[in-house]
């Protein structure tokens, strides 16, 4: 098993005193399976993301990936998951600004000793960003800056692609070519996927979907 969520509870301060956003919450997703995380807006979609991501710690529970619980370890070995064996694809890209395209690309698969220059021309062609590697992303559209933040994560080829509503800021057109692509990708690595979306429509597409209500997982 890929992900082993167990448990998970998480609240944030608020004037009225602790709301806990996540309530015990399981997850389990293998190797080669997409899941899609659907919920209502503040539901605690991305908090789960962030959480299974190392990217925060929860306040009680287990979050074994490939085995190892990122939410009860060291910041160094958590630090560690995340370069080499999570990849997080944000909503609003997180591209580098002061990095080309190519560079984007290459940034991660680096830190993780991965930098494999074939895979990142494949990825390139694949996503259709040939003419564009030389740019800065402010050059770019959005969906030109989404593809680059995909191509960025796969490059460094992650066990586990967390990716938070991934095509959010693209038109329907261009979030199912994005998604299309993203999908292909990520088969072909043999990666787990867990994607959050508001989309129905998109979460149809992944190979099984679980919803996200009053802090649980249903
Ligand atoms: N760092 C934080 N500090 C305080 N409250 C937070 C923080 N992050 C998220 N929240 C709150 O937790 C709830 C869930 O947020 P979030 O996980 O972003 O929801 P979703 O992604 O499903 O829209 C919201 O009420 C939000 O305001
Ligand atoms: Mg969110």
């Amino acid at each position: 098993m890929l992900l082993v969520a167990r448990n998970v509870e998480k609240s944030f301060p608020s004037a009225d005193g602790p709301v806990a956003v996540l309530r015990g919450i399981g997850l389990d997703l293998c190797a080669h399976e997409t899941l899609a995380l659907t919920g209502e807006s503040g539901s605690g979609k991305s908090t789960l993301l962030h959480l299974i991501g190392g990217l925060d710690a929860p306040d009680a529970g287990s979050i074994l990936v490939d085995g190892h619980d990122i939410a009860n370890m060291g910041d160094k070995a958590r630090a560690k998951m995340r370069r080499e064996t999570v990849g997080v694809i944000f909503q609003q890209f997180n591209l580098i600004p002061s990095l080309n395209v190519s560079d984007n690309i290459s940034f991660q698969a680096r830190l993780a000793g991965r930098h494999d220059p074939a895979w990142d021309d494949t990825l390139i062609t694949r996503m259709g960003l040939g003419a564009h590697v030389h740019k800065f992303p402010e050059q770019l559209s959005g969906g030109q800056q989404q593809r680059v933040a995909i191509a960025r994560t796969l490059a460094a080829r992650p066990a586990l692609v967390l990716a938070d509503e991934p095509t959010g800021n693209l038109d329907e057109q261009t979030a199912d070519a994005v998604l299309d692509i993203m999908l292909q990708l990520v088969a072909e690595t043999g990666a787990g996927l867990l994607m959050v979306t508001h989309s129905q429509r998109l979460a149809k597409r992944m190979g099984r979907r679980v919803h996200l209500r009053a802090g649980h997982v249903v």
